[in-house]
Order: C-alpha cells, then structure tokens, then sequence
C-alpha cells in the first residue's frame, strides 16, 4: 500500500472510532478534501489575479449520518472528541473553540444561500499539519459544506460553490479575510497537476507536475504568528493601491502602468503594488513552463517570487529566507524554492528532481535548525485530488 492510502486508510478508522463511540453507530457516507500547496502566486487571490497550487494527501475526512431532527451534533477526534451540538436553522453564534465555529460557519454560509441543512451526526478528522500554511482550515470547511450537502440532497451544489461557502464561512463567521484559492483548490484540485487558477473568474486550467518532479514542503518550525493583522494590513494596502490606480483590483494593471501612473504612490504602497503585479505575471508565467516541463524558467521564477515576497511585500522571516537560500544553492537551476501561503513563518515549496531528493533532504537535515534547535519537518506531497465522496468501507 502506498504512504498516501496508508494514510486514509489511517484517517477513515480515526472517523469512525469518533463516530461511533459519539453516537454509537456507523455513518451514512464519508467525505474527504484536501490541504494544498501554491507553488507560485502569492497575496494575488484577493487581487483578483493568478495562483498556481496544487492540492495535496493530507486531508480532513468527515463522517456523516442521520442525527436528530433538527440538530447538528458534531464530534472533534482530533481535539479529544470534544463535541458540540446546534440548531441549524438557529442564527450564527460565535463560540470561543475555533473548530466550533468553522462548522457553525459552514451551516450558517449555506443557509444564507438558501441551503438549509437538517440535522446530521458529524466526525471529523484531519492529518493537514496545522499552522503551517497548508489550509487545514480550508480543507476542513471544504469538507465540511460538501458533507452536508451531499447527505442533506442539495445535489445542485458544485465544487466550486462548495468553495464559496467555505471562503464565507472563513470571511464572515471564524473571521479570516482569506482569499478563495486554499478552498477551490481543495474543491476542485486534480491528481498530479497544479492549478492555474483566475481568481477573478474563478476559471481553472491544469498542468500535469512531472513525475520525476517532487513537490517538497518545508516546515520552518516558525508557527505564523500575527497572521491575522498582517495579512489584513497587505489587503488593505492592496485594496488603497487599487484606487490610487483607480482599478477594481491590482490584476488590472501591468508594469508598464505600474510605473507610468505610479505618480505620488508612496514606496511602500508601491512596492506592494509591485509584488502583486510582477506575481501575477510569474503565476501564469510559471504554468506555462510547467507544461513544458522548463525547469530552468520555473527555478528563475520562483527565486523571484520569493525575492519578491522578501523585498516587496516583506511576508519573510529572516529564517525562512535562509532556508530558501540553503536549498536554491544546491538546486541552481534544476528545480526551484521559495516561501509558500500567507507568510511570516510556516513553509517553504520546493520542486525538486526525485533523483536529488534524498541530498535535498540531507542538506535541509543538516543546514537548518528550527527555533528550538530542531530539524525541519520535511514533507514530500503528492499532487491529489479535491473533495471526494469516499466509497464506503467496511468497518
Ligand atoms: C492564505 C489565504 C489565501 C491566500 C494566501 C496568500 O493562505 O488563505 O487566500 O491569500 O494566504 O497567497
């Protein structure tokens, strides 16, 4: 078996120990969806431009089935089977444990496009390391929405609306201004490519990875601290540059006008700009060069994202810049690096030739400590599918 089903096959038991010895039965149906990974196109979603993820095997799985009449009752496995239990018609009200609210967030999304969920029995699972840039959150509200409306018959429901619902719930009820690029991807992510993804018309188009190509996530071991105010602080600079230029959003101009208009902009604001500007253009850059498997264009690219990201948008950390450093040394131009989600701690994406895998990790092993002097989480992830009904498996 290989490591990917081993996993699932770990998480499906993990769901149903939770689901029975919560409510003492077996469920109706299982639904998985997927962390994911960008590889290029970062801070651009909420501009309305270009992101290239990828959705990858570490997943949240949720098992559903029939509960009381009018009441979700959700058990967490991951937190102790902690449980929590709500009238789903009832109006959102916040609770102080975060998981509680992505669930309550997901029900409360759908009600207000009219998709009243009934009551369901509820476990969820999950394996997406957690606050490392890797959007366990999104895979668990993705899971989540498709869960419910799979069990509760709204079958008009597509994966891109399951995206939408879980973006709303992280927006409007858990209280993170996220862009729409961690839901979709895990919405809508397939098996052994990376996404183009427009975030403006939410089109999709996707480039097959390699197959001698790893995709290598690094963990700084820097928890992503302040991510909040941080990343609120850039949407807003984004959303004032827009108008300065007077655009709907950044996606609408390109260097020649970033400069041309640039008039009185501010450094700062400008440089803002310019990160999202020149990302953008290495986004849709960069899939073109996956297509035709170009590493040499692909490993250019992402050093000047990252450089970018340092520089420009200044989402770095000291740490995280020596890490991409260490690992684009040794890869020159045979694959690429650089930092990868919101920023300020978290992972590091690298595209790395399986036949140097083993020396990559090596020097990562060797070269880098964490903050509390250990090694790196390395892991290796296989490009995958987005949100799925599990076929049911025997207890
Ligand atoms: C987080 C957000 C995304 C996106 C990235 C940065 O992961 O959830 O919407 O904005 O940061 O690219």
């Amino acid at each position: 078996m290989s490591i990917t089903v081993t996993r699932r096959a770990d998480l499906i038991k993990r769901a149903k120990n939770s689901f029975r010895d919560a409510f003492n039965g077996k469920p109706d149906m299982l639904v998985a969806a997927p962390g994911r990974v960008n590889l290029i196109g970062e801070h651009t979603d909420y501009n309305d431009g270009f992101v290239l993820p990828c959705a990858i095997d570490y997943e949240t799985i949720v098992a559903i089935g029939k509960g009381e009449e009018a009441r979700i009752q959700v058990v967490a496995g991951d937190y102790d089977n902690a449980t929590d239990s709500f009238d789903p018609s009832a109006g959102f009200v916040h609770q102080e444990t975060e998981w509680m609210n992505h669930v309550r967030g997901v029900v409360a999304s759908m009600n207000s496009r009219g998709l009243t969920a009934g009551g369901a029995n509820l476990a969820i699972v999950g394996n997406v390391p957690q606050g490392a840039g890797l959007s366990s959150s999104a895979s668990m509200g993705v899971a989540l929405a498709k869960a419910l409306a799979e069990h509760c018959g709204l079958n008009q429901i597509d994966a891109t609306e399951y995206a939408l619902i879980a973006q709303q719930s992280e927006n409007d009820f858990v209280g993170c201004a996220c862009g729409i690029m961690d839901q979709l991807v895990s919405a809508r992510g397939q098996s052994g490519t990376a996404m183009l993804l427009d975030c403006r018309s939410l089109e999709t188009g996707f480039v097959a990875i390699p197959d001698d190509l790893a995709v290598v996530v690094v963990h700084s071991g820097i928890e992503r601290g302040l991510v909040d105010s941080a990343y609120n602080e850039r949407r807003n600079q984004c959303a004032l540059a827009a108008t300065h230029y007077g655009v709907t959003a950044l996606r609408d101009i390109d260097s020649d006008r970033l400069i041309s208009d640039r008039r009185d902009l501010d450094d700062v604001s400008f440089r803002r700009a310019r990160h999202v500007v020149t990302e953008n253009a290495r986004a849709v850059a960069a899939a073109d060069a996956l297509a035709v498997n170009d590493r040499e264009t692909l490993s250019v690219l992402m050093k000047q994202s990252h450089r970018s990201m340092r520089d420009d948008f200044e989402i770095t950390v000291p740490a995280i810049d020596s890490l991409v450093e260490l690992i684009g040394n040794y890869l020159g131009l045979r694959g690429g690096v650089r930092m990868t989600g919101g920023g300020f701690g978290g992972c590091v994406v690298a595209l790395v030739p399986r036949g140097i895998l083993e020396e990559v990790t090596a020097l990562v092993e060797g070269g880098y400590q964490t903050p509390d002097g250990g090694k790196a989480r390395i892991i290796i992830c296989n490009p995958s599918n987005g949100a799925s009904v599990l076929r049911q498996v025997d207890p």
